[in-house]
């Protein structure tokens, strides 16, 4: 599951039209044309570092498409949807369910009372995943993970309690196999101690970082971070690791509570 081919959805009708976060704020309108350079910029960095990207089109009446991150997950050409927890977005599914047919992808679907929201609630490396649950999926989801992808190797299963980091990748990344980034705060006191006792190679950000720069909701490539920005003292750490990180403004998708991560789904 590291990242080499990716699909996207063009900010064409993106906006803040409804609030189901703590950070949309329907009066606080997204800058289109800006939105649509920072998308392109994403675009066309990931493109130079190689990773094929395939277009979903964006449908209009559903604001939140471009953040397919959130659309399900995919791994050995296998679809799990999504199960939005909010109606806002529920319609985004039927979208990506036929985007995923037509191209193959036999799609998998859990059952509607249990709420999965892709890759928004799992972080990976190659087949190491990270499921986080609370303020959007349910725990059970990960049943339906396990069950879909036996393959995959569950290494934790993290309970969030911070409403405005209400997706587990805006609280942890893995930055390579063996090293994650993580906000503790974004963390019960339960699944801090587990991250804490069970991984070696842990960077803890500031809130700082977390919740203005959104730096956990990160693409590593190589040896590459594209975020959004960081603090100097984080960058250092970057550095001493061995990390080069690529600043991609993102100011127009934080309107909405997403960064770069979002924008990419790994296919
Ligand atoms: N407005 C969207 C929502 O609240 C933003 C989702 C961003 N994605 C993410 N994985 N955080 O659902």
């Amino acid at each position: 599951m590291t990242i080499k081919k990716v699909l996207m959805c063009p900010p064409t009708y993106f906006d803040i039209e409804y609030s189901i976060n703590p950070w949309m704020d329907i009066n606080n309108k997204v800058d289109k044309a800006k939105a649509k350079k920072q998308w392109d910029y994403v675009y066309n960095i990931l493109t130079d570092l190689n990773i094929e990207i395939e277009i979903l089109e964006p449908a209009p009446g559903l604001p939140d498409m471009t953040f397919i991150g959130d659309a399900g997950m995919v791994h050995n050409k296998k679809f799990l949807a999504t199960n939005f927890r909010h109606a806002e977005r529920q319609g985004e599914v039927e979208h990506y369910i036929k985007w995923m047919k037509e191209n193959d992808y036999p799609v998998y679907e859990v059952p509607k009372e249990v709420y999965f929201e892709g890759l928004g609630d799992i972080v990976y490396f190659d087949e190491d995943i990270i499921f986080g649950y609370g303020p959007r999926s349910s725990p059970e989801a990960i049943d339906y993970v396990k069950e879909t992808y036996p393959e995959l190797k569950l290494k934790g299963e993290l309970h969030l309690k911070d409403e405005s980091l209400y997706h587990l990748g805006l609280a942890i990344s893995y930055i390579d196999k063996d090293t994650l980034l993580y906000y503790p705060d974004a963390f019960t006191e339960e699944s801090l101690k587990f991250l804490r006792d069970n991984f070696e190679r842990r960077i803890e950000c500031s809130e700082k970082d977390a919740k203005e720069y959104f730096v956990c909701n990160n693409i590593p490539i190589g040896n590459n971070i594209l975020m959004d920005n960081c603090t100097e003292e984080l960058e250092a750490e970057f550095t001493k690791w061995g990390y080069k990180v690529i600043k991609t403004d993102m100011s127009e998708f934080k309107k909405s509570g997403g960064s770069v991560r979002c924008l990419i789904l790994s296919i």
